[in-house]
């Protein structure tokens, strides 16, 4: 049918934490984007990976006692499986911790270094003098100089919004040690945007973005570009940059070359050619798909990276607006910050697809999941309008004519104008007016409805002589039913395959000459959607207020909520706590964080890891005496299976404390 050529991608989601449903904004907008490309016979591949890399990822794997490569391994099998599972249909979902993105990180920062667009310079940094790590403003809490709100952090204040430099904060600790950050000096690489201004000024006005993104990009632009430091010291999860030991490139700056990356292993599965989609002269088309909180890396540093290692730029940029839950911020405590896995415990993803579907637009507005309309959507539209279409015709075609569909079309007319809306709701699909693009299919439904209505085939059944009829009409209104089914396919793929196996029918292709279905077996309906049930929503909104109760505060680089709230007093019964005396304690192989210990609980001795050896010996702890949870359930760790956990307090590196030995304490003893 055509002969575009086209790469799509959708950020690359970081590994330290869940899908959740703002996420699922840009995943099925761009899902749905690629299906409507592919039904319309073009090539399409639609890549993505996680993000692996960066700071954030190493300390949670290291909380865990588990390496990095270990939670990346993990967490991207949950990505995965949520996305599979929402119907977002990668052609390949890779790594950013692979070896494509390595050779093409390297490979792109040489070509820039030797073409001198990268530079170096000594800038000093605030340090933890206990981890031994550089601290970034975002790991640095203090007292702001404005307010003085209290455990703010370094770049700006939550309380009364001032932004400042981490040096101007009062009482600055880190926030991964609570220790006194001290100042330090360290070599740092730069990439030097300002040498791309003209090549960005002309790329970003020249049709590849939307025009509310270029007119932020004018300002950017016109504020003068900046050197990126695009270096991190070790320790850090990353690529080591290969001319300078020690020092690892910044997550950011493999991040976007992890698209590359993905569909390069694609490439290499598949015997694809890379170079037809990457070269300076590629004719294939390019897009990335992004929210607006990271269009400065994808429309500057992106572009320039692209060109200065002589790589094609892309074709468009599309970004989109950020989820709000009922009008606000999704919130953990309000219990909408909802994850992909809970909401599929309880709902059908499809109804997501199609609100989302119904919300979107080609700008980069936020939209609003609003449950009320959530439900009086998904239950008027696809139920009540699309399905019911189905259910009304396909009894009697079953009962009464061994379920194969009349001879004749009976309304020629009306097929038609449902076969000609195909342009109109393809340029909506096309421009990315996903909302108008259901209006008008909403609308083709409306009209099949009053079709029925206005022929009443229930009454027309109970006429003599009138079966030709009650044929026609019903199998009018089961042909009608299918062109829906086709437009709504790249929305709603499950619905659709089913509509098609009710239907008897093959894949449907994007119906720009179809004909009507006459003198054809279909098969018995089973009905394909069920309305929403307010009660599950419910249950959403609790499980997710539970899911916080699991998780642990931990300071991230980004959306880091602090968790206050306070648990029920039957939460802390559940708790068997108890004082156990450390039997033996030892070193764990290859684990720098963790002690193994033999803990006496009264009735049963326990082999326990906990993570307290940069505050003891493993001699000094024989023989104290702990706190230890006793029913936690054990937890395979990759050292062994650990049976309980074992309490200590204290801020942290040296300063750990277990309960010293005491004459009333004794192992097994309950406390409470
Ligand atoms: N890892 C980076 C992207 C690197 S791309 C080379 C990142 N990851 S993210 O997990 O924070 O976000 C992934 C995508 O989801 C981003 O495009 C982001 O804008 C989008 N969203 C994250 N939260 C969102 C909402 N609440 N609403 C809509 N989109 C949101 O950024
Ligand atoms: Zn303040």
């Amino acid at each position: 049918m055509s002969d575009r050529k086209i790469l799509v991608t959708s950020a690359l989601p970081y590994a330290n934490g869940p899908i959740h449903l703002g996420h699922l904004v840009e995943y099925i907008q761009t899902d749905i984007w690629v299906r409507f490309q592919k039904q319309r016979g073009n090539l399409c591949y639609f890549v993505c990976a996680d993000d692996t890399h960066g700071t954030p990822i190493m300390l949670r794997a290291d909380r865990e006692g588990i390496s990095p490569e270990q939670l990346i391994a993990q967490v991207g099998k949950e990505h995965l499986a949520d996305f599979t599972e929402f119907g977002v249909a990668f052609d390949n979902y890779h790594s950013t911790h692979s070896d494509e993105n390595k050779a093409y990180s390297t490979l792109i920062y040489e070509r820039l270094r030797d073409a001198g667009h990268i530079s170096s310079r000594t800038i000093t940094q605030a340090f933890d003098p206990i981890k031994n790590m550089f601290l970034s403003d975002r790991f640095i809490k203090g007292e702001c100089p404005k307010c003085g709100a209290l455990d703010q952090y370094g770049d700006s204040c939550e309380a009364c919004g001032a932004t400042y430099s981490p040096t101007e904060l009062k009482n600055a600790v880190s926030a991964i040690s609570g220790a006194k950050p001290v100042a330090k000096d360290s070599v740092h690489y730069f990439f030097d945007l300002a040498n791309f201004t003209d090549m960005l000024r002309d790329w970003t006005c020249a049709g590849h973005l939307q025009p509310e993104v270029r007119n932020k990009l004018a300002e950017w632009l016109e504020g003068g570009l900046q050197q990126w430091d695009i270096s991190r010291d070790a320790p850090y999860f990353g690529f080591e940059i290969p001319d300078a030991p020690g020092k690892y490139f910044y997550v950011w700056l493999d991040a976007p070359i992890g698209y590359m990356a993905s569909f390069k292993n694609l490439c290499d599965k598949k015997g694809l050619d890379f170079n037809e989609f990457w070269s300076k002269n590629s004719d294939a088309e390019l897009y990335h798909f992004i929210g607006k909180d990271i269009i400065y890396f994808h429309a500057l540093f992106w572009p320039a990276m692209l060109s200065g290692a002589h790589f094609r730029t892309p074709s468009a940029i599309f970004a989109h607006g950020f989820l709000t839950v009922n009008g606000e911020k999704m919130s953990k405590s309000r219990g909408t910050f909802i994850t992909a896995r809970t909401y599929l415990e309880h709902l059908n993803p499809e109804y997501l697809r199609y609100y989302f579907a119904a919300k979107l637009s080609a700008g980069v507005d936020d939209i609003d999941l609003n449950f009320d309309d959530f439900s009086q959507r998904v239950n008027s539209d696809l139920v009540g309008k699309v399905v019911n279409i189905a259910s009304r015709c396909s009894g009697f075609i079953s009962k009464r004519f061994a379920n194969t569909l009349s001879e004749h079309c009976s309304e020629p007319a009306l097929f038609d104008q449902f076969v000609d809306a195909h342009s109109q709701i393809a340029e909506y699909y096309e421009t990315r007016e996903f909302g108008k693009a259901m209006r008008e299919i909403m609308a083709l439904a409306d009209l099949a409805n009053q079709y029925i209505d206005h022929k009443k085939p229930w009454l027309i059944a109970k006429e003599e002589g009138k079966d030709q009829e009650l044929h026609e009409v019903c199998s009018m209104g089961i042909n009608l039913f299918r062109l829906l089914a086709v437009y709504l396919q790249p929305v709603l793929p499950v619905l659709s395959g089913n509509a098609e196996s009710f239907l008897n029918i093959p894949v449907q292709v994007w119906p720009i000459k179809a004909q009507p279905l006459l003198n054809h077996v279909i098969n018995d309906f089973k009905p394909l959607m069920t309305r929403v049930e307010a009660d599950k929503i419910e249950m959403i909104v609790a499980a997710s207020k539970e899911n916080l109760v699991k998780t642990v505060a931990t300071p991230q680089a980004k959306n880091f909520e602090p968790i206050a709230d306070t648990i029920e007093f039957d939460d802390f019964a559940k708790l068997d706590l108890r004082i156990g005396k450390i039997i033996k304690a030892e070193h764990v192989d290859g684990a720098d964080k963790l002690l193994q210990l033999t803990v006496d609980i009264g009735d049963e001795t326990r082999n326990i890891f906990a993570g307290i050896k940069s505050a003891y010996q493993p001699e000094a702890l024989e023989g104290k005496l702990t706190l230890v949870i006793a029913n936690l359930a054990p937890r395979k760790m990759r050292f062994g299976l650990s049976e309980g956990m074992v309490l200590a307090a204290g801020p942290g590196g040296k300063d750990i404390w277990v309960l010293s030995p005491d004459e009333g304490a004794l192992p097994g003893m309950r406390v409470k």
